[in-house]
């Protein structure tokens, strides 16, 4: 056993023993002990493009989360990059691959075929994508907390690219299972959900409730919770293909993950190719 695991295994009884109302002091010793020694929470995230073409990977932080180093970047076939997570503090935020992206020659401005954030750039700066994408969606426990890890893959703005999530390093808690929709479900889309580029491909697929809006498919107003939403026709094509992504709003039961005790979360676009 390491030094990290012993410590994971005290964090984890601090977490059991909070509960029992042991001093806070000590608690806080226990956490300040097992961050100094490096047994953080994930601390970085590495991107592989294991696609044909390129994509330009797009990351927005939620809203009560730091940006990361990288907004925006351009990830060539085989490539890998890598971004840190923020060294305190839990981190949420959102990763997908836009694809068919060019400059303008007459403009300057840089636009995607699929879920472009609108900037004119490279880097997103704070803006999401426009659907259809297939979204990467993460929340990082507090470095040292000892605090589990949520991750997951969304089809619920629709599908662009296959995307698998995987924790790394560590593993302590939690089932740390990768998640992922590795399938094409741009192969599989309904024809009144494509997205069909100029080429005659198609290139995403959108959600139900983008094409229609309606309450049922979009999981509002009276459909507005997990007993009165459940899937539909178009969500079962979504979930035949990639059984471990969210297809519809309130799918969760077969779609969140949870890990504790990873070093890094590997995203990686089209992972079964
Ligand atoms: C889903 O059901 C609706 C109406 O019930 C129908 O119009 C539509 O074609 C169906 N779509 C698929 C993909 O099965």
């Amino acid at each position: 056993m390491t030094v990290a695991h012993l410590l994971l295994q005290l964090s984890v009884a601090g977490n059991a023993a909070r509960n029992r109302m042991v001093p806070p002091a000590i608690l806080l010793i226990l956490q300040l002990l097992f961050a100094a020694l490096g047994a953080d929470g994930a601390s970085s995230f590495t991107f592989t493009n294991a696609c044909q073409h390129p994509v330009w990977v797009g990351a927005l932080h939620g809203a009560s989360s730091p940006p990361l180093a990288r907004s925006g970047f351009y990830l060539a076939p085989s490539a890998t990059s890598r971004l840190d997570a923020p060294s305190s503090g839990s981190w949420s935020g959102t990763f997908w691959a836009r694809t068919g992206c060019a400059v303008d020659s007459a403009t300057g401005r840089f636009s995607c075929a699929t879920a472009d954030c609108g900037t004119g750039d490279v880097a997103c700066e704070g803006r999401g994508p426009a659907p259809p994408v297939t979204l990467a969606e993460v929340t990082l426990a507090a470095p040292g907390s000892g605090g589990q890890d949520f991750y997951d893959v969304s089809l619920v703005d629709g599908f662009n690219v296959p995307v698998r999530v995987a924790p790394s390093g560590g593993g302590g808690g939690g089932d740390c299972r990768p998640a992922s929709c590795a399938g094409d479900v741009n192969a599989m889309c309904p024809a009144d959900l494509r997205v069909v580029a100029a080429s005659g491909g198609v290139v995403a697929c959108k959600s139900a409730c983008a094409a229609y809006g309606s309450a049922r498919y979009c999981c509002t107003g009276q459909y507005g919770t997990p007993a009165t939403c459940g899937p539909t026709n178009y969500s079962q094509v979504f979930k035949s293909t990639c059984p471990a992504a969210y297809s519809y709003a309130y799918d969760d039961a077969s779609s969140t993950f949870t890990c504790s005790g990873a070093t890094s979360y590997d995203v990686t676009f089209c992972p079964g190719s």
